[in-house]
């Protein structure tokens, strides 16, 4: 028998909430109760598009006033934090956007709430579920690439923010920029392959206007029992944006490429592309999360590794000066 579906409000309707909520509405373990956004326009929108839904500007009364079992944070960084605490004092469970929050103290609170109020607490790190990673770690785990002597992460864009991605604060450097909007992602996928984050020597670079985020960073990244990690991340350049997370071995080598490519080659081979079958990750991450909601069983990245994330985030910018 199909258990009950699981009741969803979602507070932030923008670039990814408004993605999310797309996938939330077509999944059949979930049913979307209501909608919040401070832009009443957008908020109303996804309500009518979901069925006459209730909608919010104020996320207080939605979780006064809808019976629900789980929240989707995903607002901007810099409100995380205070949405979160609030959400776990309500005794939901919670989906929040990464980074977990906007400074180490607020991920530490943000944890050890998520700890006492006994939910299921998960993060949107989708590219964990993405099919090319999940290749690359069944490959990794069958010796394809021997000693691993090197990862290294790229993050070359021609423009940040993209021209596709325009909002009032990924540009700037309070809550902004590349380092903190696409390397956790890859800090991420980094503790799940080789374990946790020693030590991280980081250099920034960053435009003469102090509200603007930074255009480059350059960093090694010590593992516990790993490899060396290199990151090179470089905006307003010329060439055409690729991110690339690759890991060097004495076998082999596999590259994650622009998210969801998957390259390799062995011994003196240039890489080439791996055909990985097609998958809907952010299905897969809900699919986790509901597993993980009505069983306890399933593959959710929690606050805590929300956390390790952000206290790599918050070394690598703290040359940030
Ligand atoms: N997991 C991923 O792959 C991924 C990708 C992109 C963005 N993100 C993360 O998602 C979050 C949102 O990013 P985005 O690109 O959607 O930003 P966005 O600016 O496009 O959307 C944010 C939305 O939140 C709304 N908002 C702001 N404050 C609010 C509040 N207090 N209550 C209700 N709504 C509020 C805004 O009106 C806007 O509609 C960020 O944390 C970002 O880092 C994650």
């Amino acid at each position: 028998m199909m258990s009950k579906q699981i009741q969803v409000g979602i507070i932030g309707l923008g670039g990814m909430g408004g993605k999310l909520f797309h996938t939330f509405l077509a999944h059949p373990d979930f049913q979307v109760t209501a909608v919040c956004d401070t832009d009443a326009n957008r908020s109303e929108e996804a309500a009518k598009e979901a069925g006459d839904l209730p909608w919010y500007t104020d996320y207080q009364l939605l979780l006064q006033e809808t019976a629900l079992d789980l929240v989707y944070i995903a607002v901007p960084p810099a409100y995380h934090h205070r949405i979160a605490l609030d959400v776990l004092a309500a005794g939901k469970h919670i989906l929040c956007e990464k980074p977990l929050a906007n400074t180490l103290e607020e991920a530490d609170e943000m944890r050890e709430a998520a700890q006492r109020a006994g939910v299921v607490h998960a993060m949107n790190f989708p590219t964990y579920y993405r099919a090319a990673f999940r290749e690359l770690s069944a490959r990794m785990a069958q010796g394809f690439l021997g000693e691993v002597r090197r990862v290294e992460i790229t993050t070359h864009f021609h423009q940040w923010p993209r021209p596709w991605q325009q909002n009032p604060w990924i540009g700037g450097r309070e809550q902004g920029g590349f380092v903190r909007e696409v390397m956790p992602h890859y800090i991420h996928l980094t503790k799940s392959l080789f374990g946790k984050v020693a030590a991280v020597d980081s250099q920034l670079e960053y435009p003469e206007d102090p509200q603007a985020c930074e255009t480059g960073i350059v960093a090694t990244l010590r593992l516990e029992d790993g490899p060396p990690v290199l990151m090179n991340g470089v905006s307003q350049i010329a060439r055409k944006e690729r991110i690339a997370f690759t890991l060097y071995g004495t076998k082999g080598t596999l590259a994650l490429v622009d998210w969801s490519r998957l390259e390799g080659g062995g011994v003196g081979e240039e890489l080439t592309e791996i055909a990985v079958g097609p998958t809907d990750h952010l299905a897969d991450m809900l699919t986790q999360l509901a597993s993980t909601i009505r069983t306890g069983e399933g593959d959710v990245v929690d606050f805590e590794a929300g956390f390790d994330v952000q206290n790599v985030l918050e070394r690598l910018l703290q040359s940030r000066g």
